[in-house]
């Protein structure tokens, strides 16, 4: 891919992004450029073979497409900056900006990105980290302005990274609820699991690595079978067995209505910090 691909904010998710696209030699280090208030925080990216700077301004002049990694509450102080360290005039520039911001919605993108260019489009996207491993889920939802190709480029830019889909913006916050706080809520599920197992004697690392390898395997199972969970959970569960003493003891926990909660609260949680 020939284009220069920028990123505003070089933290966890825009890292975990990145790391997912070079897994493949379709797009060139060397034509990649990060900003950051704090060199010393983008070392990582130099390590990668990125161009690093802290101004903005840089990366907008430089690259065609942007993605958007700071905090919600930072999109102003990050465009202001991006205006100020301007290397030229770019009224006029074309350019695709994915923004990453939970909350944040095209509409007050579009109305904060409209002063660094009057030909600006953008995508929102709903990313997570294992988009790192190549294992992650995206959903993206393009404003009136983005055309059917650059909606093909960024998904062939993010194919990489596991899972892309196209969503209505209206499911951003809910779905990207259950994709982008998701892996922070099975991590405790893997370690709860393992704990379990190291409380029946089984060694620490040993019950880690297979909690986790048993949660991705499941996971596959669903994915690759298309059976619905509960069928595959009743093949799991043999009369008088074993497992279904366990999933009595799950459902005598609440698993299901707390991880609906979870999402729930997490989807709230995406609404409020677009409104601050
Ligand atoms: N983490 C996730 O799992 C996840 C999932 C979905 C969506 N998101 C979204 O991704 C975005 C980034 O989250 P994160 O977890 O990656 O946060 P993070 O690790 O804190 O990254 C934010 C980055 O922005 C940089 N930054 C601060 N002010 C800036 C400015 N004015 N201009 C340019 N860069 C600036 C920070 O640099 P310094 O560190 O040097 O201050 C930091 O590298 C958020 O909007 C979040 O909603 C995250």
């Amino acid at each position: 891919m020939s284009f220069n691909l920028g990123f505003i904010g070089g933290g966890n998710m825009s890292t975990a992004i990145v790391k997912g696209i070079l897994k493949t030699d379709t797009h060139s280090p060397s034509k990649i450029w990060v900003s950051g208030p704090r060199l010393n925080n983008l070392k990582h990216w130099s390590d990668l073979g990125a161009n690093i700077t802290n101004k903005n301004g840089e990366v907008f002049c430089n690259c065609d497409v942007i993605f958007l990694g700071v905090k919600p509450g930072m999109l102003e102080g990050a465009v202001n900056d991006c205006l100020q360290t301007l290397t030229t005039t770019m009224s006029c520039k074309k350019v695709l900006f994915v923004s990453m911001l939970a909350g944040i919605t095209i509409g007050d993108l579009q109305k904060a990105l409209k002063q660094l260019s009057k030909d600006v489009s953008v995508i929102r996207i709903m990313p997570n980290t294992p988009m790192t491993v190549g294992e992650g889920a995206c959903l993206y939802t393009p404003d009136d302005s983005v055309t059917e190709d650059q909606c093909i480029l960024v998904e062939r830019l993010l194919r990489n990274c596991g899972m892309c889909e196209r969503v209505p913006e209206s499911l951003i916050d809910s779905l990207g609820a259950l994709t982008g706080c998701g892996p922070a809520f099975v991590y405790i599920i893997i370690e709860a699991l393992a704990d379990g197992a190291v409380k029946q004697g089984v060694p620490r690392a040993l019950a880690l690595r297979f909690a986790a390898q048993m949660v991705a395997g499941s996971g596959k199972m669903v994915l690759q079978s298309g059976k619905h969970p509960g069928l595959l959970k009743d093949e799991v569960c043999s009369p008088g067995g074993s497992t279904i003493c366990g999933v009595t003891a799950l459902e005598e926990g609440k698993i299901r209505a707390t991880l609906i909660n979870a999402v729930q609260a997490s989807t709230l949680r995406n609404k409020e910090l677009g409104k601050k």
